[in-house]
């Protein structure tokens, strides 16, 4: 059974091992990026000559999108040549290197790089890519809601030290986004902007060293994918951004975010349903709306989240710390969260459960929701922004969280020296150390109401 896939193996894991100890994989590529881009690059003339289709680097074979046909002078549109540099990479029988060089800006439509390849591909970006300028320029016949979509594929590295430039501004700006219509109104209407990157259904994926920014919408979305290394990626967009998400995870499992960067205007992370083992270290938040596990239980949806890391990191100038957030009326269970050695600067609500979350003014109350147990927080310290209490664990009025643990946590007000106490509804659990402001009001125990049977342990 296994022999078949044998030989693919090793390479992979040669490939991916490669590209771990020597992140820009730039000592295998310089020589040849050198060669390709020795003339200066004119809006008028044709592209440099074309170097061979493809270059053979000893093992790896490089697939330059410029041997294509695409330009890289940030008008022309590089679509087509991509998706033949694609096409042919993925249809190698070797693992190959999809090469973006540097020095050029390659535009590009929305794009379905699908799989399943061949055998594994490094996309190295080391130029730029963006997309057309804003809603009035993107093509009619293209989908709104996404720009770069990997679909499909087992086993790519999506890196360089390139730019994804999302151009997301005229995105931003559209009168159905919050106060963007006329005198700070929202105007009702479709509003789909595109994720800049998206992995949907696919597997063994790495993103490193790119730097993503100025998204429409969310900048790095993950779907159903499973084994995901996130390392040096940056992420960057300004803090008014709308729908801005850094990364965004959802029915994904064995996540690794790891040294990395987010500022944006939402959420630096947001874990949503159907995501377990995910490892979050070193990440740095800010300005964002925090880490945000949620929000989950939308119209009545069952959801189910567990064994989540967060550690190691920064958040600051952010909406949010640490945040697990809920509507009324869901299902399902969030369980076996750490959040761990977290220095909070400046954040409004550096620990916040909210079982209450409503984007709309009047959401009816509802009986049902989803469970929140096994949530452990320890040495989380720093400031907090006066304009709202430290510590909120505010918990469904039917279904009780259970099992918070806090141990080490101190957070001080970033301005003056009162401390705000912390708020509790029907939240179960136990401070292992007196925490700075001291958290008395969780309940001690477990619930008499909590019975087996209503509730939903995934
Ligand atoms: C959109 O239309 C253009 C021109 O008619 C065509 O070249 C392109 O393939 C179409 N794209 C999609 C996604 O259908
Ligand atoms: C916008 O506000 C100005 C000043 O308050 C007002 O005169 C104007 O009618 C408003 N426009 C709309 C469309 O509400
Ligand atoms: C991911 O890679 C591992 C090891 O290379 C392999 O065993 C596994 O089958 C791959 N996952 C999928 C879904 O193909
Ligand atoms: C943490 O991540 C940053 C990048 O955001 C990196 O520069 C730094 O070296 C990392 N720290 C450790 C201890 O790995
Ligand atoms: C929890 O997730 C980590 C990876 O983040 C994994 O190593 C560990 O095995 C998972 N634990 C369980 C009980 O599945
Ligand atoms: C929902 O419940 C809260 C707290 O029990 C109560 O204050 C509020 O009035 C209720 N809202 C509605 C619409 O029934
Ligand atoms: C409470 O949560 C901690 C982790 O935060 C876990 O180790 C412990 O087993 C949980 N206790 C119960 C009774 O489930």
């Amino acid at each position: 059974m296994t022999t078949v896939l044998l030989p693919r193996l090793p390479i992979l894991f040669l490939l991916f091992s490669l590209c771990f100890l020597f992140p820009p994989a730039q000592g295998i590529l310089h020589s040849y990026t050198k060669q390709s881009h020795l003339q200066p690059i004119s809006g008028i003339s044709q592209p440099p000559a074309p170097a061979p289709e493809v270059d053979s680097g000893g093992d790896i074979t490089i697939f330059n999108v410029l041997s294509f046909g695409a330009i890289g002078n940030g008008v022309t549109d590089d679509t087509q040549a991509f998706k033949m540099a694609w096409d042919t990479a993925c249809q190698a029988e070797e693992s190959g290197i999809l090469l973006v060089p540097k020095g050029y800006s390659f535009m590009m439509q929305s794009t379905i790089f699908t799989g399943p390849c061949n055998s594994g591909i490094v996309f190295q970006i080391d130029g730029t890519i963006m997309p057309p300028d804003g809603p009035d320029s993107w093509p009619k016949n293209n989908s709104k809601r996404q720009w770069l979509v990997f679909y499909r594929i087992n086993g790519m590295s999506l890196q360089g030290g390139g730019v994804i430039d999302g151009r997301g501004e005229k995105w931003w700006n559209l009168p159905c986004k919050p106060h963007k219509g006329i005198n700070g109104t929202t105007q009702p209407g479709a509003c789909d902007s595109p994720v800049a990157i998206r992995f949907f259904m696919s597997s063994n994926l790495t993103v490193q060293g790119l730097k993503v920014k100025n998204s429409p919408q969310f900048h790095v979305r993950f779907d159903g994918c499973q084994n995901v290394h996130i390392e040096m990626l940056n992420i960057k967009a300004p803090a008014g951004s709308p729908n801005t998400d850094g990364i965004h995870i959802e029915n994904t499992n064995n996540v690794k975010i790891y040294n990395s960067a987010v500022s944006n205007g939402d959420d630096c992370v947001s874990i949503g349903a159907g995501s377990y083992n995910i490892d979050i270290k070193n990440i740095t938040c800010g300005p964002s709306h925090g880490i945000s596990i949620g929000s989950l239980g939308v119209r009545n949806s069952r959801a189910c989240v567990s064994n989540i890391t967060v550690s190691d990191s920064v958040i600051k100038h952010s909406d949010n710390g640490v945040r697990i957030k809920t509507w009324q009326g869901g299902s399902g269970a969030v369980s076996k969260i750490t959040f761990h050695n977290i220095h909070m600067d400046t954040v409004r609500n550096p620990i916040i459960i909210d079982q209450y979350y409503c984007q709309t003014k009047n959401c009816p109350n509802q009986t049902s929701a989803v469970v929140i147990s096994d949530v452990l927080y320890t040495n989380i310290k720093g400031t907090y922004d006066v304009r709202s209490p430290p510590m909120h664990f505010v918990c469904s009025d039917t279904v009780p969280c259970t099992n918070l643990t806090l141990s080490e946590v101190e957070l001080l007000p970033a301005q003056g020296n009162i401390l705000a106490n912390p708020v509790c509804w029907n939240a179960y659990g136990t401070m292992q150390t007196i925490s700075i402001p001291p958290v008395f009001c969780l309940l001690e125990g477990i619930p008499q109401m909590m019975q087996q049977s209503d509730v939903d342990r995934c």
